[in-house]
């Protein structure tokens, strides 16, 4: 029997749309501007280890799982878990999983939408030339100012959360999958760029040393712990998203011209999402280590290593404002894809429930 594969959302417009979408959901401020830090923290390479070990094992299988359970049912998680236990014949308390994820996700959201919105005035503030020579002091103190600015954060929280919504209220085919064809490519070329800069640096090899080289001393309890919660943050899992973005995947693609549409393969899909994942998490180290290090400045300094020690090295490297400029345009860039992924599931459920995704 052939199942029908249309979500009333819409379909992406094929398996590599799909691609695109999830990685843009799976990379953003979890890759760039956390997974550094906790790397610092945690003692560089040994972390780095057990982080991709968490991947493969927890990641890649719990990913597959909730793609397949949002791609048959088709619709936002709370209706989708619905109707597969209304299928199964099991209780509808089922339909709580799909409750807590959506509302996680819009509470993720509303802490995510806040770092997202200082990288957005950091943009700004590189373009304007704002890191060019200043002292550590300064850079601590514009960090701090921002913090203690409510109008300017509610100002520049306003403009991401526009973008944001503009992005999702266009629609899954409008809105979704225009917004990833352009993020993507994009930021996969500023990442390219800016690891060729950190290659050119003198601190290079002292960074990848950093990142690569395991002391398994400093793992323990607690640093276990983190590399899991990472891996579930950076995959986007458990929040809805995933499913979500699976309810829109298509049964089928298209053949060679001709040919015979061929099933899409979850298992396959999934890994290349994981892959292109953690490839911009490693990247981003790449990018980022070698210029504090060449800087003679600390790493393991927790949420603010990227808003107070790299605009610091920016400010002191020949270059640094173009490269500081493109840095915080990439955040921007792959926060804005994943807050969108955390806006979709909220969305698709009110409009399940009658509302148009414009008042949605
Ligand atoms: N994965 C994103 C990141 O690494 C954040 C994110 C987007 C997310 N959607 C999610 C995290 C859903 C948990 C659940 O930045």
């Amino acid at each position: 029997m052939k199942q029908e594969n249309k979500s009333v959302h819409g379909v992406w417009g094929s398996r590599w749309v799909f691609i695109l979408a999830a990685t843009g959901s799976a990379v953003g401020l979890g890759n760039i501007w956390r997974f550094p830090y906790i790397t610092g923290e945690n003692g560089g390479g040994a972390f780095v280890l057990l982080y991709l070990l968490c991947i493969a094992v927890v990641g890649i299988p719990i990913m597959a799982a909730e793609v397949m359970l949002g791609r048959k049912g088709g619709l936002s998680p709370i209706n989708t878990m619905r109707k597969l236990a209304g299928e199964s014949k099991v209780t509808q308390r089922w339909a709580g999983i799909g409750h807590m994820g959506v509302l996680s996700a819009f509470l993720i959201l509303s802490f995510y939408s806040v770092v997202a919105s200082w990288a957005l005035y950091y943009a700004w503030e590189a373009v304007a030339g704002g890191f060019q020579g200043i002292t550590a002091a300064q850079s601590g103190a514009r960090f701090d100012a921002l913090l203690a600015d409510p109008w300017l954060m509610m100002g520049c929280h306003t403009l991401f959360m526009v973008l944001t919504m503009v992005v999702v209220g266009r629609g899954v085919k409008g809105g979704l999958e225009k917004a990833v064809e352009i993020l993507m490519p994009l930021l996969f070329v500023l990442l390219l760029v800016l690891v060729g800069y950190a290659a050119t640096t003198p601190g290079f090899k002292e960074g990848l040393l950093f990142l690569f080289e395991p002391d398994f001393s400093k793992l323990n309890g607690k640093v276990v712990i983190t590399a899991v919660g990472q891996a579930f943050f950076t995959l986007s899992l458990g929040m809805g998203a995933i499913m979500a973005y699976g309810a829109y995947m298509p049964r089928e693609a298209a053949g060679k011209k001709g040919g015979k549409p061929k099933p899409v393969s979850i298992m396959s899909t999934v890994i290349i999402i994981a892959l292109l994942d953690t490839l911009v998490a490693l990247g981003s180290g790449v990018a980022m280590f070698p210029l504090i290090f060449s800087n003679d400045l600390q790493v393991g300094q927790g949420p603010g290593m990227m808003f107070v020690t790299l605009p610091l090295a920016f400010g002191q490297m020949p270059g640094g404002m173009l490269f500081g400029s493109l840095f915080f345009i990439l955040v921007v860039s792959a926060a804005w894809s994943s807050s969108i992924s955390l806006g979709e599931p909220v969305v698709a459920w009110l409009v399940e429930r009658g509302l148009s995704r414009g008042v949605a």
